[in-house]
């Protein structure tokens, strides 16, 4: 996998983290239908490469996504066949959201800088968010004439208040990381010198954890959201019965050995020694 090259994204294996970033910086990483195809087919990659156990998504240069392609996603296919432009859609949606949103391994967005319109789906996809604190967001489709297209608003209401969603999405005002993480939409907004340390912090400490039991937390957190509590409670014991059933290092039982025998943890405070 770190062999393969993509024209749209450029992937770096190291110490267990995928660092991938958008790479069309002369057009701030704006997707276009072939940034998509690249992105679909690299997070198809590296769920099956041992190497990459934490995902982050950036981009290359000063933006992390100026949203989607005005030119290559919108003008250039508006007037294609009706089949062309629902491909086009549907490969978008395969990474942005549908991907991220079941990911087996942890992600990670590190907003580097510029993050507009369509980039808030990928960004809210990620399961954690850093942004620089001077990286700079909108919702810019109302300036340029569209509602939020795709699952943006659907996206913004997964994270941040409806006033503020409005807001934003009704003037197409500007915010910075600092906001951005005061709103929610991430997690924590940092200074720009700091970002990669703290994402590779955080990625680290997302390492050390038992991948089998990350994988169904996460899962099981996002799809019993919109369940009733009956069927959350009966889907989040499956969730914790298939983590045993799939957990061949025996984490449970390892931290529970580790507390209450060995007495060398205290998994309030500590990670159970893998
Ligand atoms: N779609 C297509 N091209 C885009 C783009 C987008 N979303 N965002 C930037 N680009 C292109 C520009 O057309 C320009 O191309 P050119 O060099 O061939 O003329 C190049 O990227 C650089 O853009 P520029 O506007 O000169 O950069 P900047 O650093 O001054 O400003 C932005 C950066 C992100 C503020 C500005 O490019 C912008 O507003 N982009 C559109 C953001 C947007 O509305 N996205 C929502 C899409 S749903």
């Amino acid at each position: 996998m770190a062999e393969h090259q993509y024209d749209n994204v450029h992937i770096e294996i190291a110490d267990g983290i995928a660092w991938v970033a958008l790479n069309r910086p002369e057009k701030r990483n704006a997707m276009s239908p072939a940034l998509n195809e690249d992105m679909a087919d690299a997070l198809e990659r590296l769920e099956a490469d041992d190497d990459a156990q934490v995902v982050v998504l950036t981009g290359v240069g000063e933006a992390f996504s100026a949203g989607m392609d005005l030119k290559e996603y919108f003008r250039d296919v508006d007037d294609a066949h009706p089949s062309v432009q629902v491909r086009v859609r549907r490969v978008a949606a395969e990474w942005q959201w549908k991907h991220l949103a079941n990911y087996s391994k942890p992600t990670i967005a590190m907003v580097n800088g510029w993050c507009f319109g369509g980039a808030f789906t990928p960004l809210v996809g990620c399961d954690l968010a850093i942004a620089a604190e001077d990286a700079v967001f909108g919702l810019s489709e109302i300036n340029w004439g569209i509602p939020p297209g795709s699952v943006v608003s659907r996206a913004l209401a997964e994270t941040i208040s409806t006033r503020d969603a409005l807001h934003y999405i009704m003037t197409g005002e500007t915010f910075d990381g600092r906001k951005a993480a005061e709103m929610r939409l991430v997690n924590s907004a940092v200074p720009r010198s700091e970002l990669r340390k703290t994402v590779t912090d955080l990625a680290d400490v997302l390492k050390a954890k038992n991948p089998v039991v990350l994988r169904a937390a996460k899962i099981g957190f996002r799809k019993s959201r919109l369940m009733p509590w009956e069927q959350a409670e009966d889907y989040l014991y499956a969730k914790l019965d298939q983590s045993q059933f799939l957990d061949h290092e025996k984490g449970r039982l390892e931290g529970m050995h580790q507390f209450l025998d060995e007495k060398t943890i205290r998994p309030g405070l500590d990670t159970y020694k893998r």
